[in-house]
């Protein structure tokens, strides 16, 4: 059929009066086809499309058409009646081709009229930029790696390569709440200044993607060459299982292996961990049996095909909650000859203070079972690696330097994680920190974690310097760095007294206690009064750790960022790390004793920068 000029022009007229058509930023076309389905048409060539966000709201599936096929779907809470604030989509993948988003927003609009309302539809617009710089986040860590912009949860696939530390998360890119997940990605020289680095892997059709781990094939096993970095990760879409992706160019980009999935299951299982087996030149692979809340183990002699070999946990340890991100390493045992293997098992939820926290065993692995260390009765005993809320899904780095064994976790907790009162970023991650084994008086092996040493680079100034200062009832008071921003390093004689309290305030009157009482072994922390804690019932909390030893002495370094405390004690033999969300920077420090003298041996207190 041929078009005359008049036939056009009606079309045109028709286009412009249909009452489907929505005014809409340039570039960008908006045909409303019901209460629930609107097609944006994006016209030209921008680097991005920005989507306005609502975080109230449900999320809209929109199906990215490109040149008439779907090329992708994602989700996204499109704003209803008021921005939050707005997410790129990268049009850059899709150059000179013809996008148009298939939006099917959640049901609840009456008539067209009222779906046409949606503030979202004015709000699209293409820009050659993002402004992530753009954010009145007061509680954005200053020295924690973070995303730009969007929701993080686990650490996936941290390895080092000649010089850098990978690391890659859960990653949502179009919101602050947990979806679309992806592999974001970020890189380290030092531990303390992040790169942020291209999005490394996207959802296909089999799933979103899930936690996993990296190694170098240093000698090409998986025959895509020496030195390929290989990554595995579970598949989330209808059922979950693992698939593998490749990189040649270091961790940048990766490529996703043609024969996906490369291990099913009957059954829930996640978050692939693997590891170069030395002693039986084999791959090993843990994968989270979640449901059953075990670890089941895998070898491979290409890290493509996988044999089931045993599991471990059914039964065992902590089995309040699901089990989630392995990771399994040997480590000397400080002071003695004899070196452990050590099976991280995340659980959520479970933890000592409810929610999600990070359980591990210590014990021995021969390439095909894991048999845990058990006490003086027989029993395999619960252990935690951090008393506190905010320490989960903890993984280490594979080829890291000089056999460390550096480790990250994601510093929230399921509990509240999608309701902490920031916006435009959700979530942070801990410090690193090196994982080491040592034995408390108990007899027991135990795994510590204390700050990496390239933290102490953070260091600005000395701003406190004191030594030998006597404790008793009377509160002695130390003013901390105006920014907040602080290490605090304390040696304490508390042999002589029942305890000793610390008290971190700022001028609003909030306040987080934190007492070692010498008698019970204990040290807690208390942030029920911290600043802004009514976003979750579960937030007000006070944690206590066992400090593991008898000396009545304690040396303890506590890294008090924005929205986060990190106390390590005794080179990280206990540690708590804790969100804390003040109304002002804690601007004073406390110290004081009940029953009987304590000594600060010595206090020095660095402003980070
Ligand atoms: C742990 C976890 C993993 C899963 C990921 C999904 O926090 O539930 O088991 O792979 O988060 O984002």
């Amino acid at each position: 059929m041929t078009m005359t000029k008049h036939s056009l022009t009606a079309l045109v007229t028709a286009l412009i009066l249909t009452p489907g058509v929505s005014a809409a930023a340039d570039g960008v076309g908006i045909e409303h086809l019901g209460t629930d389905n609107t097609l944006v048409r994006v016209d030209g060539d921008a680097k991005y499309v920005l989507l306005p966000v609502q975080e109230s709201v449900d999320d809209a599936r929109i199906n990215v058409l490109v040149d008439g096929n779907i090329a992708e779907t994602i989700y996204v809470r499109l704003a209803k009646s008021k921005t939050d604030y707005t997410v790129p989509f990268d049009l850059t993948r899709y150059k000179g081709r013809k996008v148009i988003l298939d939006v099917l927003t959640p049901q609840g609009r009456g008539s067209v009229r009222e779906a046409k309302d949606d503030v979202c539809w004015k709000g699209i617009e293409l820009s050659e930029t993002f402004d992530t710089a753009d954010r009145e986040e007061k509680y954005r860590p200053a020295y924690h790696h973070t995303p730009l912009y969007g929701w993080m949860n686990d650490p996936n696939g941290m390895f080092c390569k000649d010089g850098v530390w990978h690391l890659y998360y859960q990653y949502n890119p179009y919101g602050s709440k947990w979806q679309n997940m992806t592999w974001g990605h970020s890189s380290t020289t030092d531990l303390v200044h992040w790169k942020h680095e291209p999005v490394a892997i996207r959802p296909d059709g089999l799933g979103s993607v899930f936690s996993g781990s990296c190694v170098i094939d240093h000698d090409g096993t998986a025959g895509f060459g020496r030195d390929a970095v290989i990554a595995l990760y579970t598949s989330a879409g209808t059922s979950q299982m693992q698939s593998m992706a490749v990189s040649r160019d270091g961790g940048t980009t990766f490529t996703r292996y043609a024969g996906n999935p490369v291990l099913t299951l009957e059954s829930e299982a996640r978050d692939p961990n693997m590891f170069r087996n030395e002693a039986t030149g084999e791959w090993n692979l843990v994968l989270a049996h979640a449901l059953d809340r075990e670890m089941l183990f895998f070898t491979s002699p290409d890290l493509r095909t996988w044999t089931l070999q045993s599991g471990f946990g059914k039964g065992e340890g902590c089995q309040e909650g699901v089990w989630e991100c392995p990771d399994l390493f040997q480590l000397p045992v400080e002071g003695s000859d004899e070196k452990k293997w050590v099976l991280i098992c995340n659980i959520n939820p479970g933890g000592p203070f409810g929610g999600s926290a990070i359980q591990y065993f210590t014990g021995d692995w021969d390439g095909r079972t894991f048999t845990a260390d058990r006490d003086a009765d027989g029993r395999i005993p619960v252990k935690w690696l951090d008393y506190g809320k905010d320490n989960y899904a903890l993984v280490s780095w594979s080829d890291a330097p000089d056999g460390r064994r550096t480790a990250i976790g994601w510093m929230s907790n399921w509990q509240y994680a999608a309701e902490v009162p920031t916006m435009q970023y959700r979530s942070a991650n801990t410090l690193p920190r090196e994982i080491g084994l040592f034995k408390a008086d108990d007899g027991m092996t135990y795994a510590s974690s204390a700050p990496s040493p390239e933290l102490t680079a953070l260091r600005d100034r000395l701003a406190v310097n004191r030594s030998n200062v006597a404790l008793g009832k009377k509160a002695r008071s130390f003013e901390l760095p105006q920014s907040g921003l602080c290490e605090i390093v304390a040696d304490i004689d508390a042999a002589a007294a029942d305890s000793v309290t610390l008290v971190l305030s700022n001028r609003e009157g909030n306040e987080v206690t934190m007492t070692y009482d010498t008698a019970r072994r204990t040290m807690s922390m208390d942030r029920r009064h911290s600043g802004i804690t009514g976003f979750s019932e579960s937030f007000p909390a006070v944690t206590v750790a066992p400090t593991l030893e008898n000396k009545g002495r304690i040396a303890l370094r506590i890294f008090i960022d924005r929205s986060s405390i990190e106390l390590f004690g005794n080179d990280g033999r206990f540690v708590m790390t804790n969100l804390v969300f003040p109304e002002a920077p804690y601007s004073a420090l406390s110290a004081s004793a009940a029953g009987g003298k304590a000594k600060i041996k010595s206090m020095k207190i660095y402003s980070l920068k």
